[in-house]
């Protein structure tokens, strides 16, 4: 379904499960603009109307445990990354946890938001923004780029969102076998910054560390002087 205009996508799917409507797995809710996007840390998410992708897509992971979010978390990034990578190539990373970069500039992110029942996820909203015909940005704290900015030309909007919807189909697919191991070691071969000295911020502390590893709950793991070092999304920040 494709929206004119709505306060965000992700609250709009939210809303209507809350109502105890029947929602169909695979259901996509796209808006040309969004008045309210949420992004992660209660941040807002801003795309200039028209121009982006915003949307969301209802799966119902019920074969998941609590547990086993990130490895959802894995399996969009890896579909949204897989969809892109004909167009961005080697530039494209993944920025743990789920945000796509292109060199080091921010091409879109994700809101995946769990509704649990029990020990299982009984929904998941997965929201995504991408940057595709924005020119320009205002001037923020985030370095953010777009196709457009990247490749020098218009893309249309639904081709690429049915490129992402097929791909983050065929990991939902992986994850649902099984094949748990393959989507991880994948989303890990893509991560931005493994295996590369560089600067972080922790808790008003400044250091030099190496992304090692994403354990399986999702904890991003960094060498720092010779120790592993454990650390949630609140709890670091990387410095470019
Ligand atoms: C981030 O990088 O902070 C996550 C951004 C997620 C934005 C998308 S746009 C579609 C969906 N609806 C929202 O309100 N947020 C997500």
């Amino acid at each position: 379904m494709s929206l004119k205009e709505v306060d965000s996508t992700n609250t709009f799917l939210k809303n209507i499960l809350s109502n105890s409507k029947p929602v169909p797995e695979g259901t996509v809710i796209m808006a040309e603009d969004q008045f309210a996007g949420r992004g992660q840390r209660d941040n807002t998410w801003y795309a200039e109307p028209g121009k982006n992708l915003t949307f969301s897509i209802l799966l119902n992971p019920t074969f998941l445990s609590a547990q086993q979010q990130f490895d959802l978390t894995r399996a969009i990034s890896m579909g949204v990354y897989d969809a892109l990578y004909p167009l961005l190539r080697d530039n494209l990373k993944i920025k743990w946890p789920n945000d796509i970069y292109h060199g080091d500039a921010k091409l879109g992110g994700m809101l995946i938001e769990n509704i649990l029942q029990g020990n299982h996820i009984k929904h998941s909203i997965i929201g995504i923004g991408l940057n595709v015909n924005q020119k320009s940005f205002p001037p923020g704290a985030v370095n953010a780029t777009s196709i457009k900015k990247i490749l020098q030309r218009d893309y249309e909007l639904k081709n690429i969102l049915a490129e992402i919807c097929n791909h983050i189909e065929a990991y939902y697919l992986h994850l649902k076998a099984g094949r748990i191991d393959f989507v991880r070691n994948l989303y890990l071969s893509r991560l931005y910054w493994l295996n590369e000295q560089r600067r972080f911020k922790s808790n008003g502390d400044i250091f030099k560390g190496v992304i090692k590893n994403v354990e399986p709950a999702g904890m991003l793991v960094i060498n720092k002087s010779g120790l592993e070092e454990r650390y949630n999304l609140k709890e670091i920040e990387f410095l470019n």
